[in-house]
């Protein structure tokens, strides 16, 4: 590890806190004019480091720049990760990566995305400083019948880390989106790698898009897109969201998911009007989500059907 690397542990691990010169050197195992370079290289990324005589040098504890030393502190699992300031997509790294045959839990985060993609061939706007781009590779033994219902788990993994991180609980919006006060704050998009021989899937990747901070969005997504009303580390958030991904899609089969899921769905009981792909839509009542993560509805004449397809959109009434 370099000693801005080592550097960059150290004051995260005890931001807000002069450590001396003379400390970091000792504990790095390196010399005083190497820590200050470090420093120096530090400030130059835009590290808020301030150094006072005497007292040493202190990352200001309200520093927002996500980095892998940052994330890798509260990081429960041991896993490849790379920290971009900027990339295209996440998604698109993240699927190179797995054809290059990366492991099951290796990750990808950025800052901000030049081509972050969204659901049906949208685009998902990620701008610089305001929100977690997030994709993983998760290798198990899925197969395409299970694509929702690893959709729902990545939703509920999605949900629980920023109630566990940011104290505040979001509402599901059958498939993949996360409201807070009407507003979308998170969007989902599973993508999936597969062998074209066997048909079997060989990695999902899911990519996760996280509102984090205020922010101007562009005309289209005004009233409808918001953010998470709280003061927290988008580092911790990075961490918890990774650990919670891999923990339940190990244990996708025993569905301890679908509760949480269910129980903040804000669809369940509401009159919706679907849309599938190149078709008119139509009105129908959300009656539940079932144990494969499709949407039980019923249309107007009383018919009942299980929606389970990415390719559809839903709103509420
Ligand atoms: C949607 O709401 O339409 C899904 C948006 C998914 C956005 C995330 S951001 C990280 C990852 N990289 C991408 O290019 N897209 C996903």
């Amino acid at each position: 590890m370099s000693v801005r690397s080592e550097l960059l542990k150290l004051f995260e691990a005890r931001r807000g806190e002069y450590i001396s010169g003379e400390s970091i050197a000792l504990s790095l195992g390196v010399s005083r004019a190497a820590v200050w370079k470090a420093v120096k290289s530090l400030k130059e990324e835009g590290y808020p480091i301030d150094g006072v005589p005497n007292r040493g040098y202190r990352l200001s504890a309200a520093s927002d720049l996500l980095s892998e030393e940052a994330v890798r502190l509260t990081l429960r699992h041991q896993i490849p990760l790379t920290v971009y300031g900027e990339t295209d997509s996440t998604l698109k790294r993240c699927s190179i990566l797995a054809l290059e045959g990366a492991g099951n839990g290796t990750a990808v985060i950025a800052d901000s995305q030049t081509a972050g993609r969204g659901r049906l061939g949208r685009s998902f706007y990620s701008p610089p400083g305001k929100g977690l781009y997030l994709s993983m590779v998760l290798r198990a033994d899925f197969d395409m019948s299970r694509s929702v219902l690893i959709t729902v788990a990545a939703c509920a993994a999605a949900a629980q880390a920023i109630e566990a991180v940011t104290g505040i609980t979001p509402d599901i919006k059958w498939v993949n989106d996360l409201y807070l006060n009407g507003k979308k704050i998170c969007g989902i998009l599973c993508e999936a790698l597969t062998d074209f021989e066997s048909g079997q899937i060989t990695a999902v990747i899911p990519g996760i898009g996280i509102n984090c901070r205020p922010q101007e969005f562009p005309e289209e997504l005004r009233g409808k897109a918001g953010w998470i009303p709280a003061s927290f580390s988008r580092n911790e958030l990075a961490a918890e969201l990774i650990d919670r991904m891999l923990e339940i899609t190990e244990n996708i089969e025993d569905r301890s998911f679908m509760d949480y899921y269910r129980a903040h769905s804000m669809v369940v009981g509401k009159e919706i009007s679907v849309r599938k792909i190149n078709q008119e839509p139509f009105p129908a009542r959300a009656l539940a989500v079932d144990n494969d993560g499709g949407l039980v509805i019923r249309h107007g004449d009383g018919r009942e059907e299980t929606l389970t397809t990415g390719e559809v959109s839903i709103r509420i009434k």
